[in-house]
């Protein structure tokens, strides 16, 4: 009953952050310290995930070569007696099992999702948005994983937003069978705010059964002309159960520039190395 495989459809064009995504990988932009999809990652490892399977494009070849080793700069560090740096650059190449599948065009999350049948088509699988990280306590994917292992299903990450943002997410709605726990029963990719059934986003973590793939074969071009998860999780409501659950943790929304830039702030302040760099710009002292 328990999630091994995590996928992470990483094949976006990143259009909210041209220019710099023309050539660069959003996923790597620097997150205080280090790219954002190593967040992402290093949650699904600590929610139990052993294999992860990247859903990549034609601008992410350095989200393959961060993972991967790098003998030349490796050699320099140790050389230069860098060895704390040395052993940090191995730790990043050996910390997972890391399997890349490319979809070849941009056609939609649900598409993105469909590229990794032949892996995940076995077994449930966790699946991760890296733009959405979470900072918590519990991994927010391991709590997804603990309600599947408990009543079984398919679960998906849930948040209550505001009304006037409503039209940016998905949304669904359901029976609260436990607190903060729902059975879904309804779910619309980006509603107007009159056609919302509910006020409950769906955020960018997901435990999805295999009988997705099937779904996602017959599924027509959705909202925005995409291939939808969103549309082929309402449908497999019909045959199975998904849950939604209010995860606990805080959420950056790291794929968007103001998002990004609250995200780095926020956590820089928490870092006691750079911290007095964030205040005295902001109180104006140099
Ligand atoms: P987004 O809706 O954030 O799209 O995709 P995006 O392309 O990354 O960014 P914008 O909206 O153009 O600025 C949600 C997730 O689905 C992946 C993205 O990489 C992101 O992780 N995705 C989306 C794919 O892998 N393939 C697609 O065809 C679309």
């Amino acid at each position: 009953m328990t999630v091994k495989k995590c996928l992470f459809p990483v094949a976006g064009l990143g259009t909210r952050f041209l220019p710099v995504t023309k050539e660069i990988a959003k996923e790597m932009l620097p997150l205080v310290n280090r790219p954002i999809i190593s967040y992402g990652v290093e949650e699904a490892l600590a929610s139990g995930c052993e294999d992860i399977v990247m859903i990549t494009g034609r601008t992410k070849r350095s989200i393959e070569n961060y993972f991967d080793r790098s003998f030349e700069l490796e050699d320099i560090l140790r050389k230069r007696g860098k060895l704390e740096l040395y052993y940090k650059m191995i730790h990043i190449s050996e910390m997972a099992e890391i399997l890349y599948i490319r979809q070849r065009e941009p056609l939609g999350l649900g598409h993105a999702v469909l590229c990794g049948e032949t892996v995940c088509k076995d077994d449930y699988f966790g699946v991760i948005l890296p733009d959405d990280v979470f900072i918590d306590d519990v991994p927010v994917l391991s709590q997804l994983i603990s309600v599947h292992e408990r009543l079984g299903g398919s679960v998906v990450a849930l948040e209550h937003v505001k009304p006037k943002d409503i039209s940016r997410y998905g949304i669904a709605a359901g029976d609260e069978t436990e607190p903060g726990i729902f059975r879904l029963t309804d779910m619309v990719e980006k509603p107007k705010i009159q056609d919302a059934p509910s006020e409950y986003a769906i955020m960018g973590r997901y435990v999805l059964s295999p009988k997705i793939f099937p779904l996602l074969h017959t599924q027509q071009a959705g909202a925005g002309g995409e291939i939808q998860l969103t549309d082929a999780i309402r449908e497999l409501m019909k045959t199975e159960p998904v849950w939604g659950v209010v995860y606990k943790g805080r959420r950056f929304d790291c794929g968007t520039q103001k998002g990004w830039l609250r995200a780095n702030i926020q956590l820089a302040l928490e870092d006691d190395e750079l911290r007095d760099v964030v205040l005295e710009i902001v109180n104006g002292n140099k």
